[in-house]
């Protein structure tokens, strides 16, 4: 492969497929509305009678699919539905799974990112393949033709199986998938890599589903497919082969949910911020993903529209955003000063939007939004075109106002965020800032090939490493039990982990009501300090790096005024345990990654504090997901 594509793939979508004895489009129709909570923006169901196949898709929401089935049933006792929710690729009928081979006998659905789509839709186009859509998945039906019809499987059979298998082996990326065909339309087949996919087993009728509540009412007897696994699906049964191809026993596999539908929408959490919490390994791991060379030496960022030779141009960026996002973009600020040296503002949208902000020919705008509604970002980005600037945005939601107002987007991969409080999209929001300073870097020449690979190798372990993070979870809960009674906190940092202070005294505030305050550690003296005392906790960023002996000598100004000090430490330094009161260790990585796990620890405390003061973390009061009103 050359080169890593963009990919319109859709990471977060909803699946379910059934064979049985009942009749299919009402049993996906109901799988696709207990997948309604997790937003999505077209949907479709597919199924087979006799060698019929149905497909209905609509962009919007399931109440008009529903509607489109009611004028116009469909019939068979197997099929597949889903649910998307665009990533890349405009939310739009055409884009909406499932989708189709040329001959139109093979129907699949997806999720996933196909990472090297781009090169085999070239291939395959070459080959004579006409495709329909703009989507990434759709290259998987046709592949799969080229071994199911061509006769390369086998001459006189028809199998699908093989089929799937030796197209499995070109495919580069992750993905559920539900595959089915009309010229076997007694079987199902599912497989995934890197995105989840479940069995449901009831007496001849089995199910495959992306989360447990699509199958909830008709099942509780699950099996979890691991990555590699494939099964087949006939009503006579369920065959599950593993990794290296050998059949697996069911028994052992077989998992008895006893979840209520409440509880399985949250995959079993208490409630979705916690879930969204434990979701960033994944969205940063979506984010990352086809954004490097195969080789690690390079950054792909197609998405950018604007040429590198006017990139090298831009001498000035102002990051524009509100709430957690222009977080994100303060520490946007240190990322790609200190990386690509090209002078950075950040501006809060609502001021900037009315102060007549001066915009030159070598400036270009960043608006950072999750839900690309925000009226002062959008406000924003307007003022920027007045004055005939560039925008280009980070979102999260494909279509959005933000998105269609900008002149380029680059899109996190953090899936919907239910939870009002954000978590996943700050931490998605933190990779693209760091890939784009990375990538500005190598443009402007301040990161020589060396260095850029190194920090692309760093950025690959930071899945891995937030992982890590997330396993210090049971400390947090130690230090929420300890501390929930109080009624303010302080929280400092210093460089990069200022505004991580500000983004943890964001989450404790509006989740638990708690006041909390986030300072660079230095002001203190400059006034907060006055607040000390022994019922002031004082959560102190204390990573290792460049200024950790000054952020010592802070926690010393506290510690001397009778202050409660919480530090986030590097792991492994037992030095700073004799100084503070209470440590919550941060895996070690590079200072520039350093936000992305330190945030993960202020995340959960605030989730803890608030549950334990009886608050909804997912709702807190007065606040609404996106804020569409100046
Ligand atoms: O959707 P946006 O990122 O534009 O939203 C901006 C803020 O309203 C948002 O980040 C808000 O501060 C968070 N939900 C707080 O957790």
């Amino acid at each position: 492969m050359g080169t890593a594509p963009i990919f319109p793939g859709e990471n977060v979508c909803g699946i379910i497929g059934y064979i049985g004895n009942e009749d299919a489009a009402e049993i996906l129709l109901d799988g696709l509305k207990r997948l309604e909570y997790r937003g999505y923006d077209s949907a479709g169901i597919a199924t087979i009678d006799g060698e019929h196949i149905s497909i209905k898709r609509i962009k919007g929401n399931i109440a008009l699919l529903e509607k489109v089935l009611e004028e116009k049933p469909i019939y068979g006792k197997i099929g597949l539905g889903h649910t998307r929710w665009a990533t890349h690729g405009q939310p739009s009928e055409e884009n909406a799974h499932p989708h189709r081979d040329c001959t139109g006998t093979i129907v699949i659905v997806h999720n996933g990112i196909i990472e090297n789509y781009l090169l085999l839709k070239e291939k395959l186009k070459k080959r004579g393949h006409r495709f329909k859509s703009e989507t990434d998945t759709e290259i998987i039906a046709h592949l799969i033709e080229e071994y199911y019809h061509s006769g390369v499987v086998h001459r006189s059979c028809d199998d699908l199986e093989k089929a799937v298998r030796r197209a499995l082996k070109k495919i580069e990326g992750s993905y559920a998938l539900g595959i089915m065909s009309s010229r076997e339309p007694d079987k199902l087949i599912a497989t995934r890599n890197g995105s989840p996919l479940i069995i449901g087993l009831k007496d001849g009728n089995y199910f495959i589903a992306s989360d447990v509540p699509a199958i909830l009412r008709h099942t509780k007897d699950i099996i979890y497919l691991e990555d590699g696994e494939l099964a087949i699906l006939a009503r006579t049964g369920v065959r599950l082969y593993g990794q290296n191809g050998k059949l697996i026993r069911l028994e052992r596999r077989i998992k008895r949910i006893s979840w209520d539908v409440n509880m399985a929408e949250k995959e079993g959490y208490p409630h979705f911020m916690l879930k969204e919490i434990h979701e960033q390994p994944r969205a940063i791991e979506d984010t990352i993903l086809g954004r490097i060379s195969p080789d690690g030496a390079d950054i792909h960022l197609e998405e950018m529209a604007l040429n590198k030779n006017k990139l090298k141009k831009i001498n000035r960026i102002i990051i524009t955003a509100c709430g957690t996002s222009w977080h994100a973009g303060l520490i946007g600020e240190y990322l790609i000063e200190e990386i690509a040296r090209i002078p950075v503002e950040v501006e809060n949208a609502a001021e900037f939007r009315y102060r007549n902000p001066i915009i030159t020919d070598d400036t270009l705008a960043i608006a950072i939004s999750q839900s690309g509604e925000t009226a002062d970002t959008l406000g924003a980005i307007r003022e920027v075109h007045q004055k005939k600037g560039r925008v280009i945005s980070i979102c999260n939601v494909v279509g959005s106002s933000v998105v269609r107002e900008s002149d380029a987007v680059i899109y996190t991969h953090a899936g919907p965020e239910i939870g009002v409080a954000s978590t996943k999209a700050f931490t998605t929001q933190l990779t693209v800032l760091y890939i784009l300073a990375v990538y500005f870097g190598k443009i402007k020449g301040t990161l020589n090939a060396e260095q850029a690979k190194k920090m692309i190798a760093d950025l690959r372990r930071l899945p891995q490493k937030t992982e890590e993070m997330l396993k210090q979870e049971k400390e947090v809960i130690k230090i929420a039990n300890k501390f929930y009674r109080h009624r303010n906190a302080i929280y400092l940092g210093r460089g990069k982990g200022y505004p991580v202070a500000l983004e943890g005294a964001l989450k404790l505030k509006e989740v638990s009501y708690i006041h909390a305050e986030g300072y660079p550690a230095a002001e203190m003296k400059h006034g907060p300090i006055a607040l000390i005392d022994k019922n002031m906790p004082v959560i102190v960023l204390a990573l290792k790096g460049s200024r950790y002996d000054k952020i010592l000598a802070n926690i010393e100004e506290v510690k001397a005024r009778g202050g409660v000090v919480i530090a986030l430490a590097t792991m492994g330094d037992r030095k700073i345990k004799e100084k503070v009161d209470e440590v919550l260790y941060v895996p070690e990585t590079s200072i520039p990654l350093s936000p992305i796990l330190a945030v993960i620890p202020l995340q959960l405390l605030a989730y803890y504090i608030a549950v334990k003061r009886k608050c909804n973390p997912d709702q807190p009061r007065h606040l609404a997901k996106s804020v569409t009103v100046e």
